[in-house]
């Protein structure tokens, strides 16, 4: 038996490295049905490698094995300087047939990212235990969870000391105040995200040009006549964090909830979440998605709690220390 070949990917590489992610999406559907069926097609998988091929700065590497192609690693940098220098593996950006040999694609793709001064990388895997136990012993921890549940078919009433109801304009001042809540929140321990705050006044102003775009569903949580929390339902188009193999059709997606520090644990964020389910449900979806910060303590309790099964995990890793 010839040894496999490590090389670097190659445009001929595109049809192969399609049929093996067309694999990979539908092992993945058989435990998600909700994600998108288009991709279990080769021709549709190799849309998106080609996607990922074509992106500015984007290299990787092949391994073939007696002439076939079975396993490619593709990763590309992004613009946001909040991901430090960066490159991202994206849901397309890898398959392989035996999950142990992601390690020999990432050492042999990864010597020229960080030579290239590239050292903050991040990849989107499956929730396929062996590739994510693979990817872990490369070094990469989990950083971000994508998740997705079908849309309720009952109506869940909140608890009879809350209201839940759509925003309107009055509620300006607190839906600008809990918009800085979530920043807030995940800058501190042990979240420590690197996404800016912005300002209150920069919230209101948001929220003035915003409130009535009916592409946006707002809801408020009412406690002894206060609005103490907030949520934001929308179609899940109207999100850039999720697409391609991560994108399911006709999706709703839970985009914002946020409930003031004092008014936590009473009920009011599964109430929010629940109206966002529910508006999903009027609406037409089929599924709703959400994602979140793994290290995020409150909602990554709170969604799972909520029905959301994890999809993908994304993994980080930061050489030189
Ligand atoms: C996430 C957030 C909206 C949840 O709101 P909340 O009012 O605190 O949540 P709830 O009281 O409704 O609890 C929601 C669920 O999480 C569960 N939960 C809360 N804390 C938990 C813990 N420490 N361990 C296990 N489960 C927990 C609750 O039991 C509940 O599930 P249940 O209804 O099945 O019992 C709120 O904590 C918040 O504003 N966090 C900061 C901003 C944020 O992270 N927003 C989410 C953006 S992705």
């Amino acid at each position: 038996m010839s040894r496999p070949v490590l090389r670097p990917f190659e445009e001929a590489d595109l049809p192969a490295a399609a049929g093996l992610l067309a694999q990979r999406h539908g092992a993945h559907r058989k435990r998600h049905p909700l994600l998108p069926a288009d991709y279990e097609d080769e021709r549709l998988a190799l849309v998106e490698v080609t996607a990922v091929w074509e992106s500015e700065g984007a290299s990787g590497a092949v391994l073939a094995e007696e002439g076939e192609l079975t396993g490619y690693l593709l990763a590309a940098p992004k613009p946001a300087p909040m991901w430090g220098p960066n490159v991202w593996v994206e849901a397309a950006g890898h398959a392989v047939r035996e999950p142990e040999h992601i390690r020999d694609l990432y050492g042999a793709a990864a010597a020229q990212w960080v030579d290239a001064g590239r050292t903050a990388h991040y990849v989107l895997v499956p929730d396929d235990a062996e590739l994510v136990d693979a990817w872990f012993r490369l070094g990469f921890g989990s950083q971000h969870a994508h998740a997705i549940r079908p849309v309720p078919s009952g109506v869940v009433a909140p608890p009879r000391d809350l209201v839940v109801r759509r925003a309107a304009r009055a509620d300006i001042p607190v839906l600008a105040e809990l918009d800085l809540v979530l920043p807030r929140h995940q800058g501190r321990s042990p979240v420590f995200s690197a996404g800016e705050p912005g300002t209150y006044e920069e919230a209101v102003a948001d929220w003035e040009e915003s409130i009535d775009d009916p592409g946006y569903a707002t809801f408020v949580a009412v406690h002894n006549g206060e609005v103490i929390g907030s949520s934001v339902g929308c179609s899940l188009d109207r999100s850039s964090a999720h697409s391609g193999l991560a994108k399911p059709d006709n999706a709703g997606f839970l985009g914002f909830a946020a409930v003031l520090p004092a008014a936590r644990g009473l009920g009011a964020g599964r109430a929010l979440g629940e109206a966002v389910l529910q508006w999903s449900t009027e609406t037409g979806y089929t599924s709703v998605v959400t994602d979140w910060r793994v290290t995020n303590l409150l909602s990554s309790r709170a969604w799972p709690r909520l029905g959301f099964r994890q999809t993908f995990h994304r993994l980080h890793r930061l050489i030189g220390y």
